[in-house]
């Protein structure tokens, strides 16, 4: 049988020729545990024969296992680290290039209807005006009836929509229609509150239309109402001069022209004064040329209105306006064409 020290060193040799061939971790550690393992490792075994030599061999055996034992461990130690280092780099090859410019951080911005949105309530807000909305899908009774348009009036054809059919059973006396304005709001706040009121509700809207550079099927209005003991025509005009300047500076204009809408009397349309061209450039995109640009209607709520709701008009009168958040977006931005809002081009979203 070969001596302790010819074992002593065939482990030693073995292990020398192959452990350097392991690659992972878990073989490295196998052969830790199969030479040097506490309880089974044939090096401890050998340490266990040992202790049980004749005294005048014990010492150059024990010289042999100790110096044995420390080459293996230096051994797996410096496999163990070259493992750890191939690791690394080969995770660099496969996943990074470190060459490679940074991604550019895209930082997400608020769509431009949002934020012309917003901007209307701040400043209706720091005139008094709370923030508030209501349903895109109404009845015929607020969006047409309450406002004075009944059955076969004629403005019924200005407001064309799209008439929706109720999946829990349609009731033939409450049509459903996408709203063709935010103006059914002014009925129905009217309804749950008392006076005195001064709200703005922006919100979708929806109109059988056929779209060119300005008009479209879906978009935003934002209506106001306020509604008092005291209120006239020139409160419903400080209020409107007030918010053309807070959106386009202290030189804009307004224009009051007389018009007509079924639900309020007197009613007028509101023009802004062109801050693009100021009224100076004939072919301007933005107000066609003749320096003011249409952007909502407006007029006192009419006493027919206010008797619906059960207020008495010889107590209480207001005023209501409504106009376009898209058409605003445009002239504040200077968007030559409506449709762009919709359609999601990222070069257009992004130049906000
Ligand atoms: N709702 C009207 C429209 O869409 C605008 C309007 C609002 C007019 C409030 C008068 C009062 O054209």
């Amino acid at each position: 049988m070969a001596s302790i020290t010819e074992r002593i060193r065939d482990l030693v040799e073995a292990a020398e020729s192959q452990i350097p061939t392991m690659r992972h971790a878990g073989a490295l550690e196998a052969q830790r545990v199969r030479l040097l393992g506490r309880d089974h490792g044939l090096l401890t075994a050998i340490f266990t024969e040992i202790g049980s030599l004749p005294k005048d061999q014990r010492a150059a055996a024990g010289q042999a296992a100790n110096e044995a034992k420390r080459r293996i461990e230096a051994l797996l130690a410096r496999e163990l680290a070259a493992l750890d280092a191939d690791a690394v780099e080969s995770n660099l090859k496969q996943r990074e290039d470190l060459t490679l410019p940074p991604r550019p951080v895209r930082i997400g911005r608020l769509h431009p209807v949002t934020a012309t949105i917003r901007e209307v309530s701040r400043i209706f807000g720091t005139m008094g005006f709370e923030t508030i909305e209501g349903p895109e899908i109404e009845t015929d009774y607020y969006n047409f009836e309450a406002l004075n348009i009944p059955p076969g009036h004629p403005a019924r054809e200005k407001w064309d929509t799209l008439w929706v059919s109720n999946p829990l059973g349609d009731d033939p006396k409450m049509p459903l229609l996408g709203r063709t304005h935010t103006s059914p709001m002014q009925v129905r706040v009217m309804e749950k509150r008392q006076p005195p009121i001064r709200v703005v509700i922006p919100g979708r809207c929806y109109r059988y239309e056929a779209t060119d550079a300005i008009h479209e099927s879906i978009l935003h209005q934002y209506e106001g109402l306020a509604i008092d003991e005291s209120l006239t025509m020139a409160d419903l005009k400080g209020v409107l001069y007030s918010f053309a300047r807070q959106v386009f500076g202290s030189k804009s204009n307004v224009r009051f022209r007389p018009d007509y809408f079924p639900f309020t009397e007197p009613s007028a349309e509101i023009a802004f004064s062109c801050v693009i061209c100021d009224g100076k450039d004939p072919r301007c995109h933005t107000c066609g040329g003749d320096g003011w640009i249409e952007a909502a209607g407006c007029g006192m709520v009419h006493p027919d209105v206010l008797r619906r709701v059960g207020y008495d008009p010889d107590r209480y009168q207001g005023f209501a306006f409504g106009g376009g958040i898209e058409r605003l977006a445009m002239v504040i931005s200077g968007t030559p064409d409506i449709r762009l809002f919709a359609q999601n081009d990222l070069r257009f979203l992004e130049s906000f």
